[in-house]
């Protein structure tokens, strides 16, 4: 008998993680630059680490807190909420990370065999957690190949079909992979149309600071709309797991079916974590956009590094730390190219195929220090002029 016999189907068939395929391809090599994981280069604020390092003796920071989160630190969050995000009537509820307050709210919101919709190119973490929760009928729609927004005609036609009506919408604003803003008008047609159809909206904010060219994020509340938020990015704390969910006070049972999710999941975020966060917010969102700035040059560099590709193979990165570009017609096989790109060329970027969308590739601007991604640059540049003219020559 396989051994796979012994395992859930739910989890055997749910995709592996890009990121661990990735690590497992640049274990092997040498010297490989990365602009595959979605990271940023700096830590936290400083004042904030000095802070949590004082507390680690305290009894209250081993023991377990509120499954909601510390009343000092929810209480902060919701005031972040009102004045930043203009959300007035939402809960909110402290996770370990976006990607637990993902999973957290297919738990509470959809049963196994509902149908979900998302868009491609999609966030791969969000498509794992239907899957392994046995939410396996996921719609996806396309988006627009030049502008990479969602197709909203599409999702009319599916809300207003003879089909099931899929129980929730996800999408990831400004997007990852694909770095695309939607615009409020859009955002608030695809809500309308979930709303009407009785969908959820969940919309993952996890890059709301990561915005350029004057663009500015906005959130929408209302009864059927749950909002996702992370501290990974924004404060450069990507290992002390802090997220949290804003979610509408007004929905009766929301919040007890959210609890039993969180009571058998973490329990709890991280003591000092959501301590480690509550001072990253005493630094304040202008000490997130005086890092997330430098990131335009880096944007630039990499924009630059992929001509080779042609002029409109490059999109998104309009907020998020991604670009999107589109391989060679000749290049069948994504996965294929960046293992090519990371053993002869040095750098490292993410598989379209992850995303739902074969054919091309997820470049992350936010990792590597300007110095950094002007060599990571150099190095992509070859590689794609390579892949261009002569193929993946050995
Ligand atoms: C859209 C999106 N959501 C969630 C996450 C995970 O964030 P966290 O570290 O808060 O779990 C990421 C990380 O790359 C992301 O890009």
């Amino acid at each position: 008998m396989s051994s796979f016999a012994k395992l859930a189907k739910r989890a055997v068939e749910t995709e592996a993680p890009v990121m661990v395929k990735m690590q497992k391809l640049l274990g092997g090599l040498k010297d490989v630059m990365s602009l595959a994981q979605g990271i940023v280069y700096w830590q936290p604020p400083e004042e904030a680490l000095n802070k949590v390092k004082e507390i680690v003796w305290e009894p209250s920071t081993s023991k377990y807190g509120s499954d909601d989160g510390l009343p000092e630190l929810r209480e902060a969050l919701l005031e972040k909420l009102h004045r930043e995000n203009k959300l007035t009537k939402s809960s909110v509820m402290v996770t370990a990370g976006a990607n637990q307050a993902f999973v957290n709210l297919v738990l509470t919101l959809c049963d196994a065999g509902d149908s979900v919709v998302m868009f491609a190119p999609y966030y791969f973490n969000a498509y794992m957690s239907f899957q392994m929760t046995g939410v396996t009928d996921i719609l996806v729609g396309a988006c627009n190949s030049t502008t990479l927004h969602p197709d909203v005609d599409w999702l009319e036609k599916v809300l207003k079909g003879n089909g099931p009506i899929p129980k929730l919408v996800t999408v990831v604003n400004p997007g990852n992979p694909s770095g695309a803003f939607i615009p409020k008008p859009m955002l608030q047609r695809i809500s309308d149309l979930c709303r009407n159809a009785g969908s959820w909206l969940v919309v993952d904010n996890t890059y709301e600071y990561f915005m350029y060219d004057g663009m500015e994020h906005y959130c929408l509340e209302d009864a059927h709309i749950v909002n996702i938020f992370s501290f990974s990015k924004a404060y450069g704390m990507m290992g002390w797991r802090v997220g949290y969910i804003a979610y509408p006070s007004e929905v009766n049972g929301f919040h007890a079916q959210l609890l039993k999710v969180q009571d058998n999941i973490p329990i709890c975020a991280s003591i000092i974590g959501q301590r480690l966060a509550l001072h990253a917010l005493e630094a304040g969102p202008e000490w997130i956009r005086e890092r997330v700035k430098d990131l335009v040059k880096n944007r630039e560099l990499l924009v630059e590094a992929m001509s080779p590709l042609g002029e409109d193979a490059v999109r998104g990165g309009e907020g998020a730390i991604y670009l999107w570009a589109k391989l060679p017609d000749t290049c069948s096989d994504d996965f294929e190219a960046v293992s090519w790109l990371a053993s002869k060329h040095g750098v490292a970027v993410i598989p379209g195929s992850a995303c739902g969308s074969p054919g091309f590739i997820r470049i992350s601007f936010g990792g590597l220090k300007e110095a950094d991604t002007r060599l990571a640059a150099e190095r992509l540049r070859r590689g794609l002029q390579e892949l261009v003219t002569d193929g993946m020559v050995q």
